[in-house]
């Protein structure tokens, strides 16, 4: 079986090696400082024992799945490998002067696979030899965990490298799904409007968060209302992601960040981790209730599935993706109840376009602009499926 290299042993790194390794992989994990090398090594251990104490995996395959990884400071271990998945930090010109690095050591058909969630693939490959050989790999955290990975080539990938890493990945017992070269691939893209409606919502005070929670949790079905998962996933992330996003798409007011949500980060309001984000997680502390009147839910759920329908159409307009990837992709890599997409047939496209239409005249904002996919189907009477 190939080798598998991993550069960076952080978060994902150590998810990712754990994944590959699982699968029958040897594999190299490679990282420039050796605490992170040490924390990775005891990071899975312990994973694997919850493993064991869960019944999932049995102490013999647990003790032989850690023997098949090596973790080394030297970047020259992965001379052998047929893949190598940068995970480090997220800036480009560090990622792109450690694949510069990395080619120079292996073979010209080793692919250079990158897991970031926001940066270009293309831009990636730009100072390669061989540039054809970069592919974005985008695993979600955690690695083990998450069925969903995001396969993006970049301009200068070659069709028969997407094809190897998928299949490899796919072998791995990963879910995989193909998405264009742009910002935020298909799910950090689609899933904007979650939060940013949401957060439009609060800022105009037609409800609190309570209330928008329960609309989203209760009588749509998504395992967690807007604010609570802005909670979880830390005010901080979800607004930096936001942030880059909307300068990626070089301003576009669909994904224009909240005020709101910048001034949580300000105060370093995190969410659960810090204790107190959009609610109070603190001893004591007690939990609003909802408003739970049916018309305001009903209204709040139907203007934010509005506009994540309204961005899945847009995506599938603009070729991100095709519509069976991009169902899958928001249903396993965010556990939406339904497809968008799917959803959109059910709910009707007639009816999508009119709410996004009465909001647009109602704001006369660029954010709430139609897809013209929608348009054109709902003239012509069609739907996804
Ligand atoms: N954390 C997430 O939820 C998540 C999800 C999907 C994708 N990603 C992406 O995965 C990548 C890694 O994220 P993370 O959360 O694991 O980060 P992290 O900070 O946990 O780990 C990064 C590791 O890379 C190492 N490193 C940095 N520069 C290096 C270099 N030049 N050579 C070798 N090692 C180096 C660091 O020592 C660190 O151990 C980023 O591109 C991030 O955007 C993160």
């Amino acid at each position: 079986m190939d080798t598998i290299g991993i550069l960076g042993a952080g978060a994902m790194g150590s998810g990712i090696a754990q994944v590959a390794a699982a699968a029958g992989h040897q594999v190299v994990i490679c990282d420039n400082l050796t605490i992170a090398l040490a924390k990775a090594g005891k990071g899975m251990q312990a994973s694997l024992k919850l493993g064991v104490e869960k019944g999932k995996i049995t102490d013999a395959e647990a003790y032989s799945l850690f023997s098949r990884v090596r973790f080394t400071d030297h970047m020259s271990e992965f001379r052998d490998c047929a893949i190598i998945i940068e995970a480090i930090v997220e800036d480009i010109e560090q990622k792109q002067i450690a694949f510069k690095s990395m080619e120079a050591i292996v073979d010209e058909n080793t692919i250079l696979a990158s897991n970031t969630s926001s940066l270009s693939i293309s831009a990636m490959g730009a100072q390669l030899k061989h540039p054809e050989r970069i592919l974005g790999v985008h695993f979600f955290n955690p690695a083990p965990l998450m069925r969903l990975v995001e396969i993006i080539p970049g301009l200068q990938t070659r069709p028969d490298v997407v094809e190897r890493g998928k299949k490899l990945i796919d072998s791995w017992g990963k879910t995989t799904v193909i998405a264009k070269d742009t910002p935020g691939f298909i799910v950090n893209r689609v899933a904007r409007p979650y939060y940013g409606e949401a957060l439009r919502i609060f800022d105009e005070g037609i409800a609190d968060v309570a209330t928008i929670d329960w609309a989203m949790r209760d009588l749509c079905g998504f395992r967690m209302g807007p604010f609570e998962l802005m909670d979880f996933i830390g005010n901080d992330i979800n607004y930096a992601v936001t942030e880059v996003i909307f300068s990626n798409f070089f301003y576009d007011p669909r994904y224009k960040p909240s005020f709101t949500q910048k001034r949580l980060v300000d105060a370093h309001l995190f969410g659960k981790k810090t204790g107190r984000g959009f609610y109070d997680y603190r001893e004591g502390a007690v939990k609003p209730e909802p408003t739970r009147n049916e018309n305001l839910g009903r209204e709040i759920a139907s203007r934010i599935l509005a506009m994540l329908i309204n961005e899945a159409a847009d995506a599938l307009y603009l070729r991100v993706a095709s519509r069976d990837d991009i169902d899958l992709a928001m249903t396993q890599g965010v556990n939406y109840p339904k497809g968008l997409l799917a959803w959109a047939d059910e709910i009707g496209i007639e009816k999508i376009v009119e709410k996004l239409d009465s909001l647009y005249v109602e704001y006369l904002e660029d954010r709430y602009r139609c897809s013209p996919l929608l348009r054109k189907m709902a003239r012509e009477n069609q739907g996804f499926y």
